[in-house]
C-alpha cells in the first residue's frame, strides 16, 4: 500500500544555507505523525515546502502516489493538503466566521461549507459564540483553534499543524491535543510539528526526531516517548 504522503531525500535551502538536508519520511492514511526537534531543526521549512510555499533543491514529495514538487500552493490545497501555520496567521480584522469562510476559498459547495463551519463551532464552541467578533480580539489559544478550524475548511486529507500548542496554557493545550485525537477518529490524517515532545509523542502513531536539518531518530510515538536519548534531549530528564 502506498502511503498518503511520502517524502524522499528532501533538501531545502535559503540561499547558501541548507535548512533541510536530505530527509525521508512517510505518513500513512489515518495516522497522526509527529515531527519533533529543537529550534531551527527545519520543521517549519519542511511543512512550508510540502505546502508549496518553498521550493526544494532536490528530493521527491508524493501525495496519494502523485508527485507534488513544482505544483503551486493553491493547487496543493485543492489536492487535499492543508496547513495551519506557525504563529497562526489569521486575519485579525475579519470575524471568526469570515476567517473560516476564507479557509473554504477553493470550494463552491455552499451548503457543505455551512455544515463545515458548524462542525468547526462544534469542535470549538467558543468560536461559535464569538463568530461575529474580529478575530484579532481572540486570545492566543482561541486564535489557534481558529487557525485549525480554518485549515479544516478545505476538507483536507492531510492536515499539517505547525506548533499548535505554542504559547498555550496547559488547559488550552490539552484541548488542542484532544481535538487532534477527535479529528483522527473522524478520519483526518495529521502531520503534527511540536516543541512539546511529550504531548505530541503521547498521541502520535509514529514520530520523527529532527536535528539540524536531518532526521536523527524514528519510531512509534510510544517507542520515542520511552527512548533514553529522546527523554534526555526533549523531555528534560538527566
Ligand atoms: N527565510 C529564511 N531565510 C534564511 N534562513 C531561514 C529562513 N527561515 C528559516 N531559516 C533558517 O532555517 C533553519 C530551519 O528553520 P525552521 O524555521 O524550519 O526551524 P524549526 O524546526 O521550525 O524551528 P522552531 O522550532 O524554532 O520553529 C534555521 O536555521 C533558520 O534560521
Ligand atoms: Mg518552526
Amino acid at each position: 500500500m502506498t502511503a498518503l504522503l511520502e517524502v524522499e531525500d528532501l533538501r531545502v535551502a535559503y540561499g547558501k544555507i541548507e535548512a533541510v538536508k536530505g530527509i525521508s519520511f512517510t505518513v500513512e492514511a489515518g495516522q497522526v505523525v509527529t515531527l519533533i526537534g529543537t529550534n531551527g531543526a527545519g520543521k517549519t521549512t519542511t511543512l512550508r515546502t510540502l505546502s508549496g510555499l518553498l521550493k526544494p533543491t532536490s528530493g521527491k514529495i508524493t501525495f496519494e502516489g502523485k508527485p507534488l514538487t513544482g505544483i503551486p500552493a493553491h493547487k496543493i490545497v485543492a489536492l487535499g493538503l492543508a496547513h495551519s501555520p506557525e504563529g497562526r496567521h489569521i486575519f485579525p480584522r475579519l470575524t471568526i466566521a469570515e476567517n473560516l469562510q476564507l479557509g473554504a476559498f477553493l470550494r463552491t459547495d455552499k451548503a457543505a461549507i455551512a455544515k463545515d463551519i458548524q462542525r468547526a463551532y462544534d469542535l470549538f464552541p467558543i468560536l461559535g459564540e464569538r463568530r461575529k467578533q474580529a478575530s484579532g480580539t481572540l486570545s492566543g489559544g482561541e486564535q489557534q483553534m481558529l487557525a485549525m478550524g480554518r485549515a479544516l475548511m478545505s476538507q483536507p486529507k492531510l492536515l499539517m499543524l505547525d506548533e499548535p500548542s505554542m504559547g498555550l496554557s496547559p488547559i488550552m493545550m490539552q484541548k488542542i491535543m484532544q481535538t487532534i485525537v477527535e479529528l483522527k477518529a473522524q478520519g483526518t490524517t495529521i502531520l503534527l510539528v511540536e516543541q512539546n515532545a511529550q504531548a505530541a509523542l503521547s498521541l502520535a502513531d509514529h514520530g520523527y526526531v529532527m536535528e539540524i536539518g536531518k532526521i536523527s531518530l524514528t519510531g512509534t510515538g510510544q517507542d520515542l516517548l520511552h527512548d533514553e536519548s529522546v527523554r534526555k534531549a526533549y523531555l528534560g530528564e538527566d
